[in-house]
């Protein structure tokens, strides 16, 4: 049994313009340890479709329709009481520029430690303690327990968000772009820090980044998201190697390597489309350099082909 099943998911956020169609009937699984990569360009709905599996769709944003079954039972229609219960302790999340969410008039202790008695059946003295030792586990000095936010860096404030995120031991980990606006050196190493977690206590990821080589290697699978969709989601080495749609090809051409052989970069044309109108049949059919009359037409459907999942009219 998957660990996660998103079951037709569909997320828009109602506004003057109309109802931008952020997700749409997206479906995807995760099984028990293991690490899935969510890629695809800005806009495209990575952040809303885990912010919804943590039920954080605020208004004008709804789940319109779907399931997502967590541990056999479905969480989006558990009622807000239930799913502070789940958050944090079950599920939990590094959000987006995390390090601006920290409390500015908090010690980072006082913050992991509320974290741990809000879902945790222990004493305050306990609870200290364990702040201390996830301090140590992201590789922070215990004794800076008492230290505000403002005296860490910006890459210490964000292990201290993943200190927050695992204090509980959740059963599932999202972390969205934990590692984007800092150096290069703090970024490797957070994704260090990450990878040793992961090995640690084997914990299920879901990881969403800009930087693909940083995929590579966190993740098993990765799954491709365009204007709101999933496009292709395959193993990361065959995703890597073979990418099936045009747009995952022109992803991941679009991306320097420094290993390898030199290569040219290629950037994509135009952008995403709007999320409000959506061109008919495929959405990537305005930008794709293969597209047919069909694709202008119909939209293809996810197929399974030689391990991906893909949805494009060139698959047959
Ligand atoms: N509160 C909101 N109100 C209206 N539209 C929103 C809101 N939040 C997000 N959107 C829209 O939903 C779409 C998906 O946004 P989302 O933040 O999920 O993208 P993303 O893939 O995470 O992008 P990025 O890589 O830039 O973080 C975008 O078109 C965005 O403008
Ligand atoms: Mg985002």
């Amino acid at each position: 049994m998957a660990l996660l099943s998103i079951q037709d998911l569909t997320v828009h956020y109602f506004t003057r313009k109309g109802a931008v169609r952020a997700v749409e009937d997206v479906s995807v699984e995760l099984e028990q340890d293991q690490t899935l990569g969510l890629i695809g360009e800005s806009g495209c709905g990575k952040s809303t479709m885990v912010s919804a599996l943590m039920r954080f769709v605020t208004p004008p944003g709804r789940i319109v329709s779907g399931k997502i079954v967590f541990k056999d039972r479905d969480i989006v229609p558990i009622s807000d009481e239930e799913m502070r219960k789940l958050r944090g302790k079950e599920i939990a999340m590094v959000f987006q520029a995390a390090q601006n969410a920290l409390n500015p008039v908090l010690t980072i202790g006082k913050q992991i430690v509320e974290e741990i008695l809000e879902h945790e059946n222990v004493t305050k003295e306990e609870a200290w303690d364990r702040a201390k030792n996830q301090l140590e586990l992201v590789g922070l000095d215990r004794n800076r327990i008492k230290s505000y936010p403002h005296e860490f860096s910006g890459g210490m404030k964000q292990r201290v968000m993943i200190a927050i995120a695992t204090a509980c031991d959740p059963e599932l980990l999202i972390l969205d772009e934990p590692v984007t606006g800092l150096d290069v050196i703090v970024q490797r190493q957070l994704l260090v820090l990450i990878t040793d977690l992961r090995a640690k206590i084997r914990l299920p990821i879901i990881f969403i980044t800009h930087d693909l080589s940083v995929i590579t290697e966190t993740c098993d699978n990765v799954a491709v998201m365009y204007a709101g969709k999933i496009i292709e989601e395959a193993s990361t080495i065959e995703l890597y190697q073979e990418p099936m749609h045009p747009y995952s090809q022109l992803l991941i051409s679009s991306y320097p390597s420094i290993k390898g052989e030199k290569r040219t970069l290629k950037s994509i044309p135009g952008a995403p489309p709007d999320l409000v109108e959506l061109p008919t049949g495929c959405s990537f059919h305005p930008r794709c350099p293969y597209a047919m009359d069909i694709c202008r037409k119909e939209e293809p459907m996810l197929q399974i082909m030689d391990g991906h999942r893909v949805a494009c009219h060139l698959i047959k």
